[in-house]
């Protein structure tokens, strides 16, 4: 197969404009690339670093349009963009990568299980709530503790409540916005983990090593690097997220979020076909970082190499943490990263500290 490759000196289209397309865009340049940025909200971390960005909403075509023309490839740092709006770029010709099919099962936490699932992939238990009606019944069925989640456009913990015994169905319910949701049973997990995968346009593979995710208020505060699990746990975690990714003929990124039981099961919790802040630390600690290996993906150039030559533990840096940045950046072996956000509201991811160890096995 000939691939056609999109050249150093092209120009990538990127859906979004956040801190994940900005470290796309900043690793895009370390390779020669320019980046074009299609966002709805002004003064984005991407458009600070970027040669061009379209201030609009995903709903508009013209502006879609003109996006389209400026750039050679299209991809995207928030997997909730409107499917209408990827599929019109599509209609113009443009290759997105990932498409509009990955989006359609990541977008919805019931079609991403229920992928999983027909692949042999565990998941916690689970089942489609459309409406408080429904959810009575299902409660019962699921028993309690339950976590009940909007099936669409959640992140960070938004649009989810944990049923506690005692908790009021109906409260949970209004509290995410009475919208289609899926009640997922609690799991007791050991820890969280997660794998990022790239998949080139030749269907190769690489994954980076399994992390561990340690979450404050559902947001992740801290991810380590390799997670400090055994090699077999590993292997069979790498192993499931190609599998998602082959399955899904993903070209880019895919991170999957696992957990991992008591007994040694794996669970798989979330797909994200993009960046993911539980690869950050790969900047600082791997020769390849995720964001240059979604630009190789998505350009079809050879996957780089996802091997690490350090340990590393990432932190996050949310709301007014970031104005410690003085402490960090004259630390030993801390590299501090900004986004370049002007207002630190409380849970906003506003940076994050890579502190690099020297690797002490060569897994
Ligand atoms: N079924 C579950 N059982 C136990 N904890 C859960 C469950 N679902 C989510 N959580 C916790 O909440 C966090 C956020 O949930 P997640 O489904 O990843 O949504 P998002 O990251 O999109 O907000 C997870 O990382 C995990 O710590
Ligand atoms: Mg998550």
């Amino acid at each position: 197969m000939t691939i056609q490759q999109i050249v150093p000196g092209s120009t990538i289209g990127i859906l979004g404009g956040g801190q994940l397309g900005r470290m796309t865009a900043l690793a895009a340049a370390e390779l020669g690339y320019a980046c074009v940025i299609l966002t709805p909200e002004p003064d984005a971390p991407a458009a600070q670093v970027s040669a061009l960005t379209i201030l609009a909403d995903y709903g508009d075509e013209a502006a879609l349009a003109k996006f389209a023309a400026a750039v050679d490839v299209v991809t995207l740092e928030f997997e909730n963009v409107p499917a209408e709006a990827v599929q019109f770029l599509e209609s113009l010709g443009k290759p997105v990568r990932p498409g509009s099919r990955v989006l359609a099962v990541a977008q919805d936490r019931v079609a991403e299980k229920d992928f999983v699932r027909k692949l042999g992939g565990g998941t916690a238990p689970y089942e489609p709530v459309d409406t408080l009606k429904a959810l009575i019944p299902a409660l019962e069925r699921m028993g309690r503790p339950a976590v009940l989640k909007t099936r669409r456009m959640g992140y960070d913990g938004r649009g989810q409540r944990i049923l506690q015994h005692r908790d009021n169905p109906v409260e949970a319910w209004d509290a995410i916005g009475g919208k289609p949701a899926i009640l997922e049973g609690f799991v007791k997990f050991n820890r969280e983990i997660s794998v990022i995968v790239a998949r080139g346009v030749d269907g190769a593979t690489r994954a980076y090593v399994p992390v561990e995710n340690r979450h404050k208020d559902h947001i992740l505060s801290e991810t380590i690097a390799p997670a400090p699990i055994s090699r077999h746990l590993a292997d069979q975690a790498e192993a499931l997220a190609a599998r998602i990714a082959h399955a899904l003929e993903l070209v880019g990124l895919l991170a999957v979020e696992m957990f991992v039981t008591d007994d040694g099961r794996i669970l798989v919790n979330e797909l994200a076909p993009r960046p993911h802040n539980s690869g950050h630390w790969t900047i600082d600690a791997c020769l390849v970082s995720q964001f240059e290996q979604l630009v190789r993906a998505v350009c079809g150039l050879p996957l780089g190499s996802p091997e690490r030559h350090a340990d590393a533990v990432m932190t996050n840096l949310l709301g007014n943490d970031a104005y410690r940045w003085p402490e960090f950046i004259k630390e030993p072996g801390a590299r501090l990263h900004l986004y370049g956000k002007s207002e630190a509201r409380p849970g906003r991811k506003m940076g994050h500290v890579t502190r690099v160890i020297p690797r002490t096995d060569r897994r």
